[in-house]
């Protein structure tokens, strides 16, 4: 029984300068995840056995972000940029010691999905040793052309720069993703010259050489969209487009209702539950978890927060990592919440700061509420305990601890704790003056009288 385990070869050594960046090309985001973050999650999707990155030198924050969510897989340096079968040669060990097939991709194509690699794989048996993955290109010029026989079978794949007139006419394109099920890979790979327009070792020469071994090569198409390479930033804002459309389909399709799609922005990892409501302009940065029946109104940005079953959040709400939110919660316009667990049946509906904080169930926070967490060095904790009613423009200055059922009178400042079922207040005695508005009126129009 033949091996078929799979070991993915993903190259990033590119620099990318057309991105014009201080990072490496693939750690810009797609949907809050680096596109070589994407890849190795679509690696990974496909039950890839090993995996293997070539990234260049220089390279370390590339190399620690493949660790961290990847921590098997092998890094491999490319000295020098001297063309994709160069690259792939610099993961020698690792193909070396593989039984199996072996899958060639690129860092910097991110919206690729694992059912269209497992469709690639598909294609390979015993007599097919390569398969490429190509694509019908709206405009082929600078791809790799796919040059197949009357059959339809591969034959060879064309750089742009080397091909003649007839070839360039052919809009099949290469995406660059290819799969081999060869015992001499690694010997095809070493008989790859670098005699072409761009003096570089071509992977897609590998091709003609498998076939004059007597291996067979075969195509699998996919759609144009899902190979997109990004080499500019107006390129990366493309596959942002794309990725967002996509997922907004998905969220909608698992049962969510989206007002206006378009103007709702996801993150890669965001979770949102079955008949959640999301109006239009809402942002959802990394971590964020919306439970069933969650109303989101307009204009919202959410990070690292979770949102309770049957809660109801914005207008214009912000919840910033740490935000825990529990069931049937109201958090209205401008309150924001930061490191901090709120019970079930909170309410915290108008102009409010609670960061660092703990609120029992069913309080109620008034409007102008701050939790004031910060002494200028450290962070501090207010924890107020269930029914709490704390009255508007209130100022609890932490640490300090509300007691069950207490209630805060408004305007107040609360520096020390305040015990169960107690009422705090920090006011100045109200004065009253009887009969001064009127008396100062007549005074104003006298004088105005006297003046003429
Ligand atoms: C390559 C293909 C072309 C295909 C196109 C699809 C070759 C020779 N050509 O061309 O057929 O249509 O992709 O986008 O393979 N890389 C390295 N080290 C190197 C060179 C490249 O790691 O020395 C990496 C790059 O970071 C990039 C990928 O390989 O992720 C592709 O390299 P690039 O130079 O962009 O190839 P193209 O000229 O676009
Ligand atoms: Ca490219």
């Amino acid at each position: 029984m033949p091996n078929h385990s799979i070991l993915i070869v993903v190259l990033a050594a590119g620099k990318g300068s057309r991105m014009k960046s201080a990072m490496p090309k693939v750690q810009h985001k797609i949907a809050g995840r680096s596109m070589l973050g994407h890849v190795l999650k679509t690696c990974q999707e496909l039950g890839a056995e090993s995996i293997a990155v070539v990234v260049g030198p220089d390279m370390e924050d590339v190399r620690a972000a493949v660790l961290q969510q990847v921590p098997d897989a092998r890094i491999c340096i490319q000295e020098r940029q001297d063309g994709t079968a160069d690259a792939v040669l610099a993961a020698r060990d690792a193909i070396a010691n593989h039984k199996g097939d072996v899958l060639v991709q690129y860092a910097d194509t991110p919206l690729l999905t694992s059912d269209t690699l497992k469709r690639l794989r598909a294609r390979l048996d015993d007599a097919t040793g390569v398969a490429v993955l190509g694509f019908d290109a709206s405009d082929p010029s600078g791809y790799g052309r796919l040059l197949t026989d009357a059959d339809g079978r591969l034959q060879a794949i064309r750089e742009d720069k080397d091909a003649r007139d007839d070839e360039r006419r052919v809009t099949l394109c290469n995406s660059g993703v290819m799969a081999f099920r060869l015992d001499n890979l690694l010997g095809v790979l070493g008989r790859i010259s670098n005699a072409n327009a761009k003096s570089e070792f071509y992977l897609t020469d590998a091709i003609e050489i498998a076939r004059s071994d007597g291996a067979r090569a075969g195509v699998v198409v996919c759609a144009e969209e899902e190979v997109m390479g990004i080499n500019s930033r107006d390129q990366l804002a493309v596959a942002e487009a794309l990725y967002q459309k996509r997922t907004r389909l998905a969220v909608m399709l698992e049962g969510a209702t989206l007002i206006a799609p378009e103007t709702v922005w996801f993150s890669y990892d965001t979770k949102i539950g079955r008949d959640v409501v999301i109006q239009p302009n809402v942002f959802f940065g990394p971590g964020v978890t919306v439970e069933d029946n969650v109303e989101i109104l307009a204009n919202c940005h959410f990070e690292q927060s979770r949102i309770g079953a049957g809660s109801r959040v914005g207008p214009f709400a912000r919840l910033r990592p740490g935000a825990d939110i529990g069931t049937n919660v109201h958090i209205g316009n401008f309150v924001e919440v930061k490191n901090s667990v709120l019970g079930d049946g909170v309410k915290a509906n108008h102009l409010s700061y609670l960061g660092d904080g703990q609120v029992g169930a069913g309080s109620n926070i008034g409007a102008g509420t701050i939790f004031c967490n910060y002494d200028g060095f450290q962070k501090h904790r207010t924890v107020l305990g269930p029914g709490v009613f704390v009255g508007s423009n209130s100022a609890l200055v932490a640490p300090v601890k509300i007691g069950k059922g207490a209630y805060i009178g408004a305007g107040s400042v609360i520096t020390k704790d305040v015990s169960a079922d107690a009422l705090a207040l920090e006011r100045a005695t109200q004065e009253e003056r009887p009969g001064w508005a009127a008396k100062f009126r007549a005074l104003i129009m006298r004088r105005k009288a006297k003046a003429g």
